[in-house]
């Protein structure tokens, strides 16, 4: 099968490089698997939309309230997003302006709390997310912050969880991950929060869509705040939602206002409404049976994928999957996440290195690989799918550790791009040979233009 384009005719013609440039990303797209498990494929409708003349519109303000004329339809689209938000999620308030998910983070932190309090967060090592408090992330400047870990075992340690809240007294507990895929007790932290009078904000930005498919437990019934991207399993454009449960609203009636406030006008100006009303038709599309049923495949694929990869001698943190995603140890295979990384995107399978668990070594020479599923399963890759895409990743990466343990490199030799280079071209015709069957995997589900 070819790979299909829609001609962009105007783009082609005003800006060859773009459109170039887009054409070969496109090909890229169409004929690679992405298993990275933040990634998604929108859906045509979202796609018109996101790319219509609502860009121009500026609309500062909130519906029935702005700064600039010219809102009639505007109002209504912003007014639909939040109220199917508010539906799907069966929560109090929805708050569809956010650029993106660090920004809703921050944004969510702010409404709440004052600069200079504590927040308590997942260790960004353990699966937690920059914004959830890490070093690196403005959250930590701003606010003082402690983290809590997973145990030994990958999982989350409720007990212990409560023993740092109950020391460290913060006055946000943020629960939701980027990189762990047991199912998080919402309830569990709800007792933590409410023991040191905290609130609780849910970030579910990888897990939304599971949530609304049903497959997933939604912590509505036991956060304040709950935050997610729109772009995740959502499969929705780049974007964000901030939620204030009805929970949330019962203990502290201001925290409507205060989260409209924090959006607009203290942290963003306009609003992006063609992405607004591309979230309005990807809630559409995840309040149908369809999406039930997409969500519900998303986790056997996972599921599947995780038990092909173990028969493989794959040491999977947490022993299992529960979700969208798939964290792997690499130490037992010698090779760092780099290498796998790379190795696997020569044969046409992307995937992102990943810090596991008290990792050994530092996050940009990780010793995990992070898998998911939300992408493929849009393309409808199923079981027998599965089980192939694992014999392929474990054919990849036993051809690169017999590679590199014929070259007796040390760490250091693989922390240099270089080596890792030359590790993959020696491997070259044997490589070739697995991208060949997975391009002809690719092609079999192509996306949908
Ligand atoms: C749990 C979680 N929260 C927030 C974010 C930030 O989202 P964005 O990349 O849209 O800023 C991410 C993104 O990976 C995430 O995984």
């Amino acid at each position: 099968m070819s790979i299909q384009f829609k001609i962009m005719k105007n783009l082609q013609k005003a800006d060859k490089e773009i459109y170039q440039l887009y054409k070969k990303e496109l090909k890229r797209q169409q004929e690679t698997l992405s298993l990275i498990p933040s990634e998604n494929i929108i859906s045509n409708s979202i796609k018109e939309i996101i790319g219509s003349n609502l860009s121009n519109k500026y609309a500062e303000g909130y519906p029935n309230k702005r700064y600039y004329q010219g809102m009639k339809f505007v109002d209504k689209i912003e007014d639909l997003a939040i109220t199917r938000a508010m539906k799907l999620f069966d929560v109090a308030y929805a708050n569809v302006q956010s650029y993106s998910g660090s920004i809703a983070n921050l944004e969510a932190y702010l409404s709440i709390i004052n600069p200079q309090d504590k927040i308590m967060g997942l260790d960004l090592s353990s699966g937690g997310h920059l914004t959830h408090g890490s070093p690196p992330s403005f959250t930590s400047k701003i606010f003082k912050s402690v983290n809590y870990n997973v145990d030994q075992n990958g999982k989350l340690n409720y007990k212990k969880i409560e023993k740092i809240a109950l020391k460290e007294k913060p006055k946000v507990i943020i629960a939701g991950t980027t990189a762990y895929s047991k199912i998080i007790d919402w309830k569990k932290f709800a007792n933590i929060a409410k023991k040191v009078d905290a609130y609780l904000v849910a970030d579910i930005s990888h897990i939304a869509g599971l949530i609304v498919g049903n497959v997933y437990p939604s912590p509505v019934n036991f956060a304040d705040i709950v935050t997610t991207t729109t772009h995740k399993t959502l499969r929705g454009p780049r974007g964000a939602i901030i939620m204030v449960t009805k929970k949330g609203l019962k203990s502290h009636p201001d925290l409507i206002e205060k989260v409209k406030k924090t959006v607009f006008p203290s942290m963003q100006g306009g609003p992006h409404i063609n992405i607004i009303a591309g979230i309005a038709v990807a809630l559409k599309e995840a309040s149908s049976q369809q999406f039930k049923n997409y969500a519900k495949h998303v986790i056997n694929n996972s599921k599947i994928l995780c038990s092909e990869l173990k028969k493989y001698g794959f040491n999977i943190i947490s022993q299992t999957t529960e979700s969208h995603l798939i964290l792997i140890d690499l130490r037992n295979k010698n090779i760092i996440g780099n290498l796998a990384s790379e190795a696997l995107e020569f044969v046409n399978i992307v995937t992102n290195k990943n810090s596991i668990p008290f990792d050994p070594n530092p996050p940009f020479y990780p010793s995990g690989l992070r898998l998911g599923t939300p992408s493929i399963t849009t393309r409808s890759l199923k079981e027998k799918d599965m089980k192939l895409l694992a014999k392929l990743i474990n054919q990849t990466i036993e051809i690169i550790k017999t590679e590199k343990a014929k070259q007796k490199l040390s760490f250091e030799d693989e922390k240099k791009k270089d080596i890792r280079t030359k590790i993959i071209f020696n491997s070259k015709s044997k490589l070739l040979k697995i991208k060949k069957q997975v391009i002809k995997l690719a092609k079999k589900y192509p996306i949908k233009l």
